[in-house]
């Protein structure tokens, strides 16, 4: 079979997050997404994160299932709350040291850790202050940040600072679909800022404590295309992509935040024509920071059709033209030359000095079949699509380094709960029996390998 190569060194992992899999909550403090699953209707199928994928019980044997695929790295997120129930303050010994175990665990399989510092369980307590909204909590962050990295810097090098601050914020902020479920638009822009803020402080702190580190952040992007050719299609297109993509692209790359998103911001009266008031002097210097990789987390593209964000009616702007057939169960449309599109994009545009693909994915509920196997072929085209359309943008030149499939595991998918399943690897919710899907063989071969099929 022809196959295309990637260069040496490529990294082939996968990725989950800590309250999506990790279960045992009695042993940390409260997040924000505790209480948001509490909330009446606000989880699909009324589930919640306590028990998950009882990773911390099973990461023994969740790092062998990896060293069985041939991982060369894990992305993973630290639970804020394990570490410090209360965000700020007292420390939790036994929350730490599971870190440390597993950081272990991974080293002695051969595989390299990749911490993300927040994939959006923020405590509790912290919200009770006015969460991401007030300015303290950017500097509790940056804590935070230092005692993970001090306690696991000796052996942990790569570093994601925030894990896609536009859902974060938006998503959580303004639409109220995540945790903490509010709607309010100045709020969510507020909390944009707070986030990359955050970011911003932590890079240089991480640095000083970690030898070698190599720090970054996460984006969540999309190609935006317009609906039709018209000149209202096209102009809500640069506005979707202003508030999806540019928002949290400029301001990392040093060019403040987009001014046309500001103007429209203003002239919705969502913030003064002087600006967002949350950004102080300084701080649009402070998110510049130059960082060690831009990570992308790429599902779908978006096809434009309106302007009037901030409406949250807005938000899903999927093309209604696409087939059910090419779509995953998230009524995602399947698009993988959206991902090339997005890293050619981001070259040109940013030329960060390394990108690595920190999630791309599937949801397709496929379960075992009577022979035992989980014959997931869609997640295996889906996977296998999106390699090739990485390949073709490293031959493009971009300086892509790694891939990271979202998930190892099926998990809890925030809002829709247990409904979705994302996984390489099967979860039987009940026994918590672990079963490699075929998507998950496929991609051992392409790990061994180091190239994908050419067609
Ligand atoms: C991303 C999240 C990740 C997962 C996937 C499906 O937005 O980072 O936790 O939910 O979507």
């Amino acid at each position: 079979m022809k196959t295309r190569a990637f260069p040496g060194g490529f990294v082939w992992g996968a990725a989950t997050s800590a309250f999506q899999i990790e279960g045992a909550a009695d042993s940390r403090g409260e997040s924000i997404w505790d209480e948001f699953c509490r909330r009446p209707g606000a989880i699909e199928d009324g589930s919640d994160g306590r028990r998950a994928c009882e990773h911390v019980q099973r990461f023994e044997h969740d790092v062998a299932l990896m060293r069985e695929l041939g991982l060369g790295a894990y992305r993973f997120s630290v639970s804020w709350p394990r570490v410090l129930p209360t965000g700020r303050g007292q420390l939790s010994e036994p929350g730490l040291d599971f870190y440390d175990r597993l950081v272990d665990r991974l080293l002695a399989a051969g595989i390299t850790p990749f911490v993300t510092l927040y994939h959006w369980d923020l405590p509790l307590a912290l919200q009770r202050e006015g969460g991401w909204t007030a300015r303290s909590t950017a500097e509790a962050f940056v804590d935070y940040a230092r005692i993970v990295a001090k306690r696991l810097g000796d052996r942990v090098r790569h570093w994601v600072t925030h894990n896609e601050p536009r859902v974060a914020s938006m998503v959580g902020h303004h639409l109220g679909r995540h945790a903490p479920g509010t709607q309010d638009a100045l709020g969510a822009l507020t909390t944009s800022h707070h986030l990359l803020l955050s970011h911003g402080w932590a890079v240089p702190e991480i640095r000083a404590l970690v030898p070698k580190a190599e720090v970054g952040i996460t984006l969540d992007l999309a190609p935006m295309h317009a609906a039709t050719a018209a000149s209202e299609h096209q102009k809500a297109r640069r506005l979707h992509d202003g508030h999806f993509n540019r928002w949290f692209l400029d301001p990392v790359f040093g060019r403040g935040y987009p001014r046309d998103m500001l103007r429209h911001f203003a002239e919705r009266e969502v913030v003064p024509a002087s600006g967002l008031p949350a950004v102080l002097p300084g701080d649009e210097d402070a998110i510049a920071v130059p960082i060690d990789f831009l990570g992308i987390n790429y599902y779908r593209r978006n096809v434009v059709r309106t302007e009037s964000f901030p409406e949250p009616e807005d938000e899903e702007l999927w093309d209604p033209s696409a087939p059910l057939s090419e779509r995953t169960e998230m009524g995602w449309e399947v698009y993988p030359e959206g991902l090339w599109e997005t890293l050619v994009r981001v070259h040109l545009d940013y030329a960060p000095s390394a990108l690595y693909v920190t999630e791309n994915g599937a949801s397709y509920s496929t379960g075992p079949s009577e022979d035992g196997s989980v014959p997931d072929v869609l997640r295996l085209d889906f996977l296998r699509t999106h390699f090739q359309q990485a390949h073709r943008a490293i031959e493009d030149g971009v300086p892509l380094r790694g891939y990271f499939v979202w998930s190892l595991l099926d998990n809890f998918e925030w809002d829709r709960g247990y409904t979705q399943r994302f996984g390489i690897v099967w979860v039987d919710y009940e026994t918590q029996e672990r079963r490699l899907k075929d998507s998950a063989l496929f991609y051992r071969r392409v790990i061994a390998d180091n190239a994908v099929p050419a067609e």
